[in-house]
């Protein structure tokens, strides 16, 4: 067998069962509303202007320029858009793009568990080995002396991703002090998922890992347009890194996608213009998240509440024994609910019964979606 699943994912199979059965789908991830009206603005203004051809391998450069502004505006960090910002069809494509670069035949890479789905498979297929290390089993963050333990002569990388999908835990300072820590002892390279960077709630804050010092010309960090600016279907991210990084990720990006999307580059340059948007994200968020959890008051499930992304986990111990992809099935085609098992961000599909819910949807379907719950 090759090293890709045949299976398709866990979110394409749960979304055609949500569909098969007329179910609330509040499994895959994705926002109900759609973009800001100044972006829709700003891609209908520029699709009549013109920008219909090849943008540059890198990245439409206004773009690039705005991405540099905003990430100084919002961390405090001076990129070079020439040289340190890459234009990508997505965060996907990114992190894809930063393993086929960087990852060798024979290469370790260290992959803390629970984990988005897509890190394993690109290592796997350039030849790399993935080794997966858990995350602690109550705060989801990393377990630092595990991480340690598991470095050898052949990590070349660490993949991490603060806001976590899918237990919404987000790093504190003692992680960044840790990592650079660690940094400091072996010179393993950080790919780092931070498509949730706006989305955190009660006060906290996220730093990019590729504005560390200690990490310095080693570490590639991740964006997504689609999850700031209610997108998903557009498939627009960025990478930013160090030269030296930047320069190698672009060897295969120029053969992978060679350039991204025109019009859309052009009109989120526009749009990052808009200065109060990402700040309003995590107040956005965090209200659904608290009327979320305001409404499950009662219910059997057990909460810990997310500390960032849209996602909140349900722990359903109390209810049923059922292994979590049965009660996942069963909830879908008997209370007409989907929900994303949570085993599935696991390799050998550990089972903590554990739901995964996507609360970035109206208040009407969060209510109904508690109801249902509650009924439990
Ligand atoms: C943690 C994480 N990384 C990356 C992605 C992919 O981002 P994109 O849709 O921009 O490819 C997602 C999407 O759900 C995600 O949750």
């Amino acid at each position: 067998m090759g090293v890709l699943s045949p299976e398709t994912t866990i979110f394409t199979r749960m979304s055609a069962l949500a569909r098969q059965h007329q179910a609330l789908n509040l499994g895959q991830g994705f926002p109900d509303e759609g973009p800001p009206d100044f972006l829709i603005e700003a891609v209908t203004r520029v699709i009549q202007s013109g920008f219909h051809q090849y943008a540059p391998m890198a990245g439409v450069p206004e773009l690039r320029e705005a991405i540099s502004k905003k990430i100084f505006k919002n961390y405090g960090y001076r990129s070079d858009p020439e040289k340190e910002i890459t234009v990508t069809a997505g965060g996907t494509q990114a992190l894809f793009t930063a393993i086929a670069a960087l990852v060798q035949p024979g290469d370790e890479v260290i992959i803390p568990e629970p984990a988005y789905d897509c890190y394993a498979p690109a290592v796997e297929l350039v030849g790399g080995r993935c080794v997966f290390v858990p995350l602690n089993e109550k705060t989801f963050r990393p377990d630092w002396n595990i991480i340690s333990s598991r470095l050898t002569e052949h990590t070349r990388m660490i993949i991490f991703n603060t806001p976590h999908n899918p237990s919404g835990a987000v790093w504190i300072e003692e992680d960044y002090a840790a990592l650079s820590a660690l940094a400091s002892q072996h010179p393993f390279l950080v790919l780092s998922d931070e498509v949730y960077e706006h989305i955190t709630f009660d006060g906290r804050k996220h730093i990019p890992l590729c504005t560390l010092p200690s990490l310095e010309n080693r570490c590639l960090s991740v964006y997504s347009f689609g999850k700031v600016f209610h997108c998903t279907g557009w498939k627009m991210g960025y990478i930013v890194g160090g030269p030296r990084l930047t320069e190698k990720f672009r060897q295969v990006h120029q053969y992978n996608v060679f350039s991204v999307n025109t019009p859309l580059q052009s009109a989120l340059a526009q749009a990052l213009e808009n200065d109060t948007w990402f700040a309003s994200l995590g107040p956005y968020f965090q209200r659904k998240r608290d009327l979320f959890i305001s409404w499950m008051q009662g219910s059997k499930f057990h909460i810990q509440p997310a500390r960032g992304t849209y996602f909140q986990l349900l722990q359903y111990g109390e209810i049923t024994p059922e292994d979590d992809l049965a009660f996942a099935e069963r909830l879908t085609q008997e209370k007409k609910l989907t929900l994303i098992p949570v085993s599935f961000f696991y390799h050998r599909r550990e089972d903590h019964r554990l739901l995964r819910l996507c609360f970035a949807k109206s208040d009407d379907t969060l209510r109904t979606a508690a109801e249902i719950l509650c009924s439990l």
